[in-house]
């Protein structure tokens, strides 16, 4: 089915292409959007298209506006307010390892570069430790810590220095890298000030760590002192199941959590969340942005996670996670040439394509998949390399998610039909 870009949308991404720079073309897709309503993005070209990644996870909740009584209650910068207190009160009131303290920021990657201070100021040491693939941000700090979804970063740097990237264990790692890991892992311990983690890396295609990795490192941060952060910046609020995703692996605790996205119910806000000892490390003045937990995006946020622990204590949540198991299940009956696997937990999910001949690393099979998907009225986005990403709004009836099941099976039977013209692939960018 050829997209036929209107003259609306071809003016706006020419108008884009002059205006903005280039670092900030993010989407794969010719999507101009001109406005947004329930889980709808209002297309320039007059269609309304089905958001099946909320908003990269900003707006678990939809784009109908959550509108807090008390917005602009205290919008006095350099103090606190009611309601930055009570947010972090319920915050703290979910940190599953006993006592803690909050500091806000504005952004997952400033939450990132906040745990490296953190990290450095409470051990004395330097050394940051992350994973292959994993995702933490964009900023100096968060960007040495990331390998997916990035350009070169051989013309910006020098990057931070005493970051190492090791290679990722996932569920199924062999013994001997597991093991192999943990050992190089504990003759750098005592250097080490934090390894931060995604339990579920998001931007690589949902890949959970491995259980016995996990849990030997944090055995290993008892005994040599360097701290755990989980980054959650995308999957907590119920993503994997449990709030957090870390708490997907009981043995283990994180010393730090770092929360962003959906945290300010669709305005930008962060938190770093952890033990009183390790938050007191860092002295005023050294991590605090002018709009860091300002009151607007706590307010919309505190309304928003209500919502959604509403949504949760009844149980839509679970239904929406199950609804995605069984759709995959049926998928993989009736396209196993197609369809390889389901990964991830909970409403955070990738599937993984094959291309007609049966490749698992033919990026063009998921890029048709997700671009006709588009056609047919579905946004969703190419994770990794083959993962398409299933990551839907908590607010979705059972009609749209049929919907959407509808859209992205029809796709991937046009894939196999060969009916995916190649033309497509102009718009495909990495
Ligand atoms: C796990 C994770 N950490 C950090 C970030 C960076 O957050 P931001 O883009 O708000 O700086 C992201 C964003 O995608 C993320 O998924």
């Amino acid at each position: 089915m050829p997209y036929k870009e209107d003259a609306a949308t071809a003016q706006l991404l020419r108008r884009h292409e002059k205006l903005i720079a280039p670092v900030q073309t993010l989407s794969e897709l010719p999507l101009a959007v001109t406005g947004a309503h329930g889980p709808y993005l209002e297309c320039a070209d007059g269609r309304e298209i089905l958001d099946f990644i909320s908003g990269a996870c900003t707006m678990n909740l939809g784009y109908d506006p959550i509108l807090p009584g008390h917005i602009g209650q205290f919008p006095f910068p350099y103090a606190t307010g009611s309601v930055q207190l009570e947010y972090a009160q319920r915050l703290i009131a979910l940190y599953p390892y006993g006592q803690a303290m909050l500091s806000y920021g504005i952004s997952g990657s400033e939450g990132t570069d906040a745990a490296i201070k953190y990290a450095r100021a409470y051990t004395g040491r330097r050394r940051i430790i992350s994973f292959a693939g994993d995702y933490h941000g964009k900023s100096y700090g968060a960007m040495t810590l990331t390998s997916v979804f990035k350009g070169g970063s051989d013309y910006i740097g020098p990057m931070l220095p005493e970051c190492r990237l090791l290679p990722f264990c996932g569920e199924d790692a062999q013994a001997e890298q597991v093991s192999a890991e943990l050992s190089e892992i504990e003759a750098q311990g005592g250097e080490i000030a934090a390894v931060i983690f995604e339990a579920v890396q998001g931007d690589s295609g949902f890949l959970p760590l491995h259980r016995g990795f996990l849990e030997g490192l944090y055995e290993l941060s008892r005994r040599m002192g360097f701290l755990m952060v989980s980054d959650e910046s995308q999957l907590a609020f119920w993503r994997t199941g449990s709030f957090f995703s870390v708490e997907n692996y009981p043995k283990v605790q994180a010393d730090l959590i770092v929360m962003g996205k959906f945290l300010g119910g669709g305005i930008p806000l962060s938190a770093v969340i952890g033990r009183p000892e390790i938050m007191k490390s860092l002295r005023p003045l050294d991590h605090d942005f002018t709009f860091a937990g300002n009151a607007e995006a706590c307010a919309r946020g505190l309304k928003a996670f209500g919502i959604t622990k509403t949504l949760q204590a009844h149980g839509r949540i679970a239904e929406i996670a199950k609804a995605l198991e069984d759709f995959y299940a049926g998928l993989k009956r009736r396209h196993p040439q197609a369809v390889a696997r389901l990964t991830g937990l909970g409403t955070a999910r990738g599937l993984w394509l094959r291309s007609q001949d049966g490749r698992e690393d033919d990026q063009t099979a998921c890029f048709k998949v997700i671009y006709e998907c588009f056609v047919r009225g579905l946004y969703t986005q190419r994770l990794g390399s083959s993962f398409l990403r299933l990551e839907p709004e908590y607010t979705l009836t059972n009609e749209q998610l049929q919907q959407a099941f509808g859209i992205i099976e029809g796709a991937i039977a046009a894939l196999e039909r060969g009916e995916i013209d190649d033309a497509c692939l102009k718009w495909m960018r990495r």
